[in-house]
């Protein structure tokens, strides 16, 4: 049987050889491993697990989480895995989109962090653009709250925006709430889109100038943008896709240019610390909501959870805002 200080040696090797590439020392990794190793067997006993997206901090990327992903990826295996219990380390808006696809399971968010884009829509603004638009389908984004969902035909994350939008009957469709999203499927489909002036706060920071000024520096550079940056950034992207998307774009590629990650930070940190071959440049940008979720709040909700750790729907909305993400998930298995 190993020793207490023996299985810290050997979480601090196992954070250590994750972690390198991202400049964190082995004293780093031995402040965090007690930690770590608390939350992993937490898990174990209590069959639960971690799902984090890309934009958390590496401690919980590398140190706890299950699995890493995207939206649409993260909603999906919130869907189907067999755990009693899943502890969802982002906003607010993914831990309730993992309860309305599994509502037996046990749902806890580490902390209720909003978004800008997901507090930028109510359901009663919904039912306002219904009403001035009868009969013109409402295809929401997954950042938004259970509620706006549950009023919405459709939901998309921004792995299949485009796809979804086309797969609607008609020339139109109401989408909600990301303004600059909607500009892209303006140039990306020939439907008349409506939009709802939301916008994501941190990919609206991204100037076309400073992409430029990289682009001169760095030839041959390779810019992957998300789809929630305006359109003058977008122009200059080399590929336009969702988080995974833009990381698996990375992964699948032969060369080794440099490439500029015009995302939230977590994303350029999983490209350095998984593609060390690959040189990030230019600068990222952090997600204040994304950023508020502390390893703490994570055993915390393991191991005595707050009451608003616990993430809790209306029986009624819930089932609303189901049917929508279940005809997202319908639509893209075709
Ligand atoms: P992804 O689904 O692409 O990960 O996007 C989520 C998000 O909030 C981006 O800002
Ligand atoms: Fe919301 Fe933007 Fe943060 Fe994503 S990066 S959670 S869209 S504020």
């Amino acid at each position: 049987m190993m020793l207490p200080e023996q299985h810290i040696a050997a979480e601090t090797d196992r954070l250590f050889k994750k972690l390198e590439n991202l400049s964190w020392t082995r004293t780093d990794c031995q402040l965090y491993a007690p930690l770590t190793l608390e939350i992993n067997q937490l898990k174990k006993e209590q069959d639960a697990i971690i799902l984090a997206h890309s934009y958390q901090t590496p401690d919980i990327v590398y140190g706890v989480a299950d699995f890493v992903g995207d939206s649409y990826g993260l909603a999906q295996i919130a869907a189907e895995h067999p755990a009693r219990k899943i502890i969802f380390c982002s906003v607010l808006f993914m831990g309730e989109t993992a309860k309305i696809l599994s509502p037996d399971k046990e749902v806890l968010v580490p902390s209720r962090a909003g978004c800008s884009l997901a507090d930028s829509i109510t359901a009663e603004d919904v039912r306002g653009l219904k009403k001035k638009h009868p009969g013109v389908p409402v295809v929401c984004y997954v950042n938004t709250s259970a509620e706006v969902k549950a009023e919405s035909d459709v939901c998309c994350t921004s792995s299949n925006v485009v796809q979804i939008v086309e797969a609607l009957p008609g020339e139109e469709v109401i989408f909600i709430p990301d303004k600059y999203m909607g500009d892209y499927l303006r140039r990306m489909t020939k439907k008349n889109v409506i939009t709802w002036p939301g916008v994501c706060i941190v990919h609206e920071e991204f100037t076309s100038d400073a992409v430029k000024a990289v682009r001169e520096q760095y030839p041959g550079v390779k810019i992957l943008v998300h789809p929630e940056c305006t359109s003058s950034v977008i122009d200059l992207a080399d590929y336009v896709g969702s988080t995974s998307q833009m990381l698996k774009y990375v992964g699948d590629s032969t060369d080794v240019s440099p490439v500029m990650i015009v995302s939230e930070c977590g994303l350029a940190d999983r490209v350095k610390a998984e593609h060390p071959e690959r040189q990030v440049v230019g600068a990222c940008a952090l997600c204040p909501y994304m950023k508020q979720i502390a390893l703490k709040d994570v055993q915390v909700a393991l191991k005595n959870p707050r009451p608003e750790q616990r993430v809790e729907i209306n029986p009624a909305v819930l089932k609303k805002a189901k049917m929508s993400l279940d005809r997202m998930f319908e639509l893209t298995r075709k």
